[in-house]
């Protein structure tokens, strides 16, 4: 199971500053979480309202997006390589990359900038690194772009993205947002990037040409601390599982490649006489089946990993396990170098 928690030093911040409100505050915060949740709902990407509603981000979709975050660069760097000299946090809200790099320091070397036209979030937990409200003049080769939960609401155009080496893109995982992000994976190739992930090839997104409304996401489980579980309990939603969209991409040399391996999309679905789950490895849209009679009890994968299949019987867009088929998930000794 893939477990993310709040990196340590940034719950411990936010656990200290919770405990000494008041229940009165408390609640204000939460209502605060509930409008600002309604206002992201709105599928053309609205501003975050960080004036009216800091508080509400320091506590809520702050420390959950860190925990998405930081289980998309675990699984980044458990499979990929790659080295960088610079690195922007696009739309940087608090500066969570600043928090990325202590926790991934091979993974995300390099000086940092953060671009935010907001003063609000700047303040509200301490980062190392320049601060820029505007897109700079120009990006200096070997730098690396990261967008959390700001491409959508910056509306940044592939042709300004291919300024950057590498890209990395989170989004909420909606079928808008997502969906914006699929189309975006295209002109990124076009623009001379090669997709790292979610995706193990550079073909069509199979989800954007054969569905009107799938979207490729992620789920992991989120282990929260006690105080946030306080403030949850204030909140009509929960947080066991959360889910995002991203893009990885670069312009970098790939030493080798995951053409042949599969990426599970989706969680296990229960029919009757079989169990399925999504996986992608070409343009086609693929499920894994296990029939019933074959398996009483079959293979549930995690949601996001990479797999290596063997022995499989394909029909239609199911790929079939029989007794003999073996599927492996890859570790980290299947990692791949990018120069
Ligand atoms: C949803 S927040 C994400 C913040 C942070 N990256 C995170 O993951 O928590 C989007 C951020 O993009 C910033 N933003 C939106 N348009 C911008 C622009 N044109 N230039 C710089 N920052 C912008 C907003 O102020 C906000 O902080």
């Amino acid at each position: 199971m893939r477990i993310s928690k709040v990196p340590y030093k940034v719950d411990q911040f936010l656990e200290k500053k919770w405990n000494l409100f008041a229940e009165k505050e408390k609640n204000e915060i939460s209502k605060q979480i509930i409008q600002m949740s309604h206002h992201y709902q709105n599928p053309e990407g609205l501003e975050t309202p960080w004036q009216d509603f800091s508080r509400a981000y320091l506590f809520y979709f702050f420390p959950l997006n860190l925990a998405r975050g930081s289980a998309l660069f675990q699984s980044f760097e458990k499979h990929f390589s790659w080295t960088h000299d610079h690195l922007f946090d696009v739309g940087a809200g608090i500066g969570n990359l600043n928090i990325y790099q202590k926790v991934f320091p091979n993974l995300l070397s390099g000086d940092l900038t953060f671009i935010e036209h907001s003063s609000v979030p700047t303040d509200l937990f301490p980062t190392e690194g320049k601060w820029l409200k505007k897109w700079p003049s120009s990006i200096p080769p070997k730098s690396l772009g990261f967008f959390s939960f700001s491409w959508v609401e910056m509306k940044t155009s592939a042709k300004e993205l291919a300024s950057f080496e590498s890209l990395v893109l989170m989004e909420p995982s909606t079928s808008n947002s997502a969906r914006k992000l699929m189309a975006l994976r295209s002109e990124l190739i076009e623009e001379g990037f090669q997709i790292l992930a979610p995706c193990t090839h550079q073909k069509s997104c199979p989800l954007l040409i054969h569905s009107q409304k799938d979207w490729c996401h992620d789920r992991i489980h989120f282990e929260p601390s006690p105080w946030f579980l306080d403030l949850e309990d204030r909140l009509p939603m929960k947080n066991r599982t959360l889910t995002f969209s991203y893009l990885v991409a670069t312009k970098g040399n790939l030493k080798s490649n995951f053409t042949g391996e599969a990426r599970v999309i989706g969680d296990t679905l229960k029919e009757k006489g079989k169990t399925r789950q999504a996986v992608c490895l070409d343009d086609e849209r693929r499920f894994l089946s296990w029939l019933k009679k074959d398996f009483k009890n079959p293979e549930t994968l995690d949601h996001g990993i990479l797999i290596q299949i063997d022995g499989e019987q394909e029909k239609g867009n199911e790929l079939r396990v029989t007794p003999t088929t073996r599927i492996e998930e890859l570790g980290p000794d299947r990692k791949i170098e990018i120069l």
